[in-house]
């Protein structure tokens, strides 16, 4: 494998202007003809343009054609040495998208032409200057048979349609300057719903969202999303949409949940198309939230684009953020900030202490794809959060208006950011920049010393940032700490003696820091990083008492949910040493989870979360030694042992969400979170509790957790159910991929051979990402018993499934192999058949560079 490393320092700005890009399809399944004319300007040198896989028919240069000795072309590059200062280049290749199971670059998705240019895949459909910092005016003019393709979408506006004899020919023009990833091409036959939008200033837009014909009845509630969110752009940050068309188009097979295409966004349909009787109320959230991500990213993103992919950042962690922030005030904010840090503990911790741990901006990459992490996403919002926190809203706002006033048509970097928060405020960011490059997660150690005499209470912070691959010593962050602190009385003190403020924002710069209050009269209990402010780990010993009034009273929800799930964390990890006898649990904390229960019903959706205990792999990122299977047994156990000392109370509540189901959202995460510990035993009544509620609920978000409770007891309903769903949905994808999921997650004793089941049946398919993804992935991410088993037959399988995979579609390869990245606390003999099993894939003959890069970092880990 000799995969180019591409170096953050290396980078250089090119040496001509791309003033205007025409492109010519002329749409064919095996033989699409591509003519691509580039008209630079101000060439200074050689012009060098990007190429993978097309078939290069010829190059002219100012009309002239080119004959193979007069520029130089390898596998990946052409070259063309020292043209004229102002010249056109006009290149002709031709495609395969019919053999295109990458997905990115021209394909075929259920006879829909598609293509998917980000990060590098629009070098697969031309030669071309393929990187965000050449920005360039697109007009594209699409040919073919105006029977297979009777809709045919562009970005920009479009400026003419015609039919000449068989064929339909369509020009579009996008009178923006856009990088070529932004670039997009939808074609075939798709139907077409209509919405008008008026913007702030009175312009009208046409909202399109293009389906296939059976789903037609299916995108309402995404396109009132799409309303939603240019109105709150409008009105939180005064960003009006910018052309008179959005279309949006979904599509079957995709890598990804969506693109951000200027003005054409694409969508794994999965993540579009909804309905009443089949959807589950955490889809309707994430369409939401990816409707808005889509559309948000026209400013942060289109519009301000990145200089090149080491900001990726730059748009994708302020979308997130900006999608987390429209989500908040779409529905509950307490409940969005816990989901999201619990995604962020979950998956961002884990990989930040892992082999594959990066900075936000990483230094270096083999493979771009490999960087759209959580780290990229996650942590890079909560770098933006915490701006927010530092400067406040309105310091925040004013910095972000300067940003998009000053970089608006540019190709930007995270320090234009930065110091447009720097300039705006007049505030020096110096020392956060460290965010962007350091890897690992902080650990702060709070150490509060009270002094009753002196009535004084004196808080020593530390931080240290643990070692992470190619990175070792460390220098110490700004930390921004928000903190209360809440007497006996179960009343917060004030912490200014001019005027009343019960809440600081501690500033952490020092390696080591003290922070004294005075007229602190008794011991309190501390509430640090309030609303996760710095994506942080905080380690503080406090006593059951001070605990409990946190659990109790503390006014800041999320840090209410927090001090509950420390303590079920706590628990989980001391089970899962000692499996043997059951732990027991303080009187307190069953009486804390027993006044949860009685005060649900004022807040039922931050009741669920508030009982919810930490998943699996949650309680493995904090296990010093991984051991799947006590781990497992451990919290099956916490949630037994729980839900039998307040079995009364659960079922009651149980029955109440049963009544109250269909009327909010939040009776109905409630009810399952209830169903969970009262099918902990995993006995026939867990199965019957189970049964009932999957007969009697109207809803998939009750059905699907009550089918996924009876499937994980090897019951004798089981067979029956799948099979019954099996009947029912068959016909619509995103229910088999429902399915299908629930399959492969099933916590029960050689699981394994129903997954090789189900990858031979006509419903899964290697070439589809979604299917790939809900059945190979959640078995390898979410079945922890399954894929570790101690026999290595579940590394065995992925092992030999990435290895396939691989020739099919490196980026799922890829995503799927980095499930071996968690194997650092493994036992010994895990560990080596790991090992075996990862130099096996390393070892396979022209394996992508996407799936060596993932390997090859965890076995020099
Ligand atoms: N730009 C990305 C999509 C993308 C990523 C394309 C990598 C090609 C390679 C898009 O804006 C995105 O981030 N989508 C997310 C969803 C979002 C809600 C975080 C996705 O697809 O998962
Ligand atoms: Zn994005």
């Amino acid at each position: 494998m000799n995969s180019k490393i591409i170096k953050q320092r290396d980078y250089k700005v090119v040496n001509y202007v791309l003033q205007a890009v025409k492109l010519e399809f002329t749409l064919n399944d095996t033989n699409t003809i591509v003519i691509n004319t580039m008209k630079f300007n101000n060439i200074i040198g050689d012009i060098c343009l990007d190429g993978i896989g097309t078939k290069l028919i010829s190059i002219y240069l100012n009309k002239i054609k080119l004959t193979p000795k007069e520029y130089k072309k390898n596998k990946t590059q052409i070259i063309i040495p020292s043209p004229p200062k102002n010249c056109t280049i006009k290149i002709k290749t031709s495609i395969n998208p019919s053999l295109n199971s990458r997905l990115e670059g021209l394909y075929i998705s259920d006879k829909i032409f598609v293509t998917q240019c980000e990060a590098q895949g629009f070098r697969r459909i031309t030669f071309f200057p393929d990187r965000p910092d050449v920005l360039s005016i697109y007009t594209v003019k699409i040919t073919g048979n105006k029977k297979l393709f009777p809709v045919m979408l562009s970005n920009g506006n479009l400026i003419s349609k015609k039919i000449v004899k068989n064929d339909l020919e369509v020009i579009w023009n996008d009178p923006f300057p856009k990088p070529s990833y932004l670039f997009a091409l939808v074609a075939g036959k798709l139907s077409k719903n209509n919405r008008k939008f008026l913007t702030k200033s009175n312009k009208q837009v046409d909202l399109n969202i293009w389906i296939r014909r059976e789903d037609k009845n299916k995108i309402k509630f995404a396109m009132d999303s799409l309303e939603k969110a240019m109105k709150w752009d409008e009105k939180k940050y005064n960003l009006e949409y910018d052309l008179n068309i959005f279309n949006i188009a979904a599509i079957n097979n995709f890598n990804m949940g969506a693109m951000e295409n200027k003005s054409l966004n694409i969508f794994n349909s999965k993540y579009l198309i909804s309905d009443k009787k089949t959807s589950t109320d955490n889809e309707y959230d994430f369409i939401e939230t990816i409707v808005a991500h889509e559309y948000f990213h026209n400013w942060t993103g289109n519009r301000i684009t990145c200089r090149d992919w080491f900001q990726l950042s730059l748009k994708e962690g302020l979308t997130v953020y900006r999608d987390q922030e429209f989500s908040s005030d779409m529905g509950s904010r307490a409940v969005k900030r816990i989901r999201d840090v619990r995604l962020l503990r979950t998956v961002q911790f884990a990989e930040d202490a892992g082999p594959l741990a990066h900075s936000v901006r990483p230094k270096s990459y083999a493979e771009i794809n490999n960087f759209y992490t959580s780290t990229v996403y996650n942590k890079g919002a909560e770098l933006i959060r915490m701006l927010e926190n530092i400067l406040s809203e309105k310091g925040f706002l004013r910095g972000f208006k300067y940003y998009i006033k000053k970089y608006d048509g540019i190709a930007a970097t995270c320090e234009n950011f930065i110091s447009s928060m720097e300039k705006a405020n007049n505030v020096d960011l110096k020392q956060f920049y460290l965010w962007y490059s350091q890897a690992g997660t902080p650990e702060v150690t709070v150490k509060p010393f009270f002094n009753k005499k002196a009535e004084t209470l004196e808080i020593e912070i530390k931080q240290s940032i643990p070692n992470t691959p190619k990175q070792k010593y460390k220098k110490p962050m700004l930390i921004p700490l928000k903190l209360s602190l809440l007497g006996s009385d179960g009343k917060f003190l004030n912490l200014n003696e001019n005027k009343s403020q019960k809440e600081l924002l501690l500033i952490i710069k020092r390696k080591s820091q003290k922070f004294l209050f005075k007229n602190i009269t008794s011991d309190p209990a501390i509430s640090i990083n309030r609303g996760f402010t710095s994506p942080v780990k905080i380690n503080l010993k406090q006593n059951e008492k001070k605990l409990n009034l946190l659990m109790m009273y503390d006014d800041n929800p999320f840090k209410r949910w927090d001090a509950l799930n420390k303590y079920f964390l706590s628990l989980c990890l001391k089970q899962s040493k000692k499996i043997q006898k059951d732990i027991k649990i303080s009187k307190f904390f069953i009486e804390i989870i027993k006044n949860v229960l009685a005060n649900s019903h004022k807040d039922p959706a931050f009741a669920a979360e508030l009982l919810s205990i930490p998943s699996e792999n949650e309680i493995a990122e904090h296990a010093k030694v991984y051991n799947p299977e006590n781990i497992y047994n451990a919290r099956i156990s916490i949630l037994n042992n729980i839900s039998s000392a307040l079995n009364h109370q659960f079922v009651l509540i149980l029955n109440k969400c049963a009544v109250k189901n269909s009327s909010s959202r939040g009776w109905r995460s409630l009810h399952n979170i209830c169903l969970e510990y009262l099918t902990s035993q995993k006995d026939k009544n867990s199965e019957k509790l189970a049964y009932k509620a999957y007969n009697s609920s109207n809803n998939m978000t009750i059905k699907l957790f009550s089918l996924s409770c009876i499937n994980n007891i090897q019951g004798k309903y089981k067979n029956n159910l799948i099979s019954e769903f099996y009947q029912k949905y068959k016909d619509q994808p995103t229910m088999i991929e429902k399915w299908l999921q629930i399959q492969a997650s099933a916590k029960i004793k050689n699981n394994l051979n129903a997954v090789k089941k189900l990858i031979r049946l006509p419903v899964f398919d290697y070439k589809n990402a979604n299917k790939v993804r809900v059945v190979l992935t959640t078995f390898a991410k979410n079945n922890s018993i399954n894929f570790h088993n101690a026999s290595g037959n579940g590394y065995k399988f992925i092992a030999d499934q990435i290895i396939h995979l691989d020739t099919i579609n490196p980026s799922s390869a890829s995503g799927l192999a980095s499930a071996f990245s968690s194997w650092k606390n493994l036992d010994k003999s895990r560990r080596k058949i790991i090992r075996e099993n990862l130099i096996r894939i390393r070892e396979k003959k022209d394996l992508s560079t996407n799936t060596f890069e993932i390997i090859d970092n965890i076995i020099k880990s």
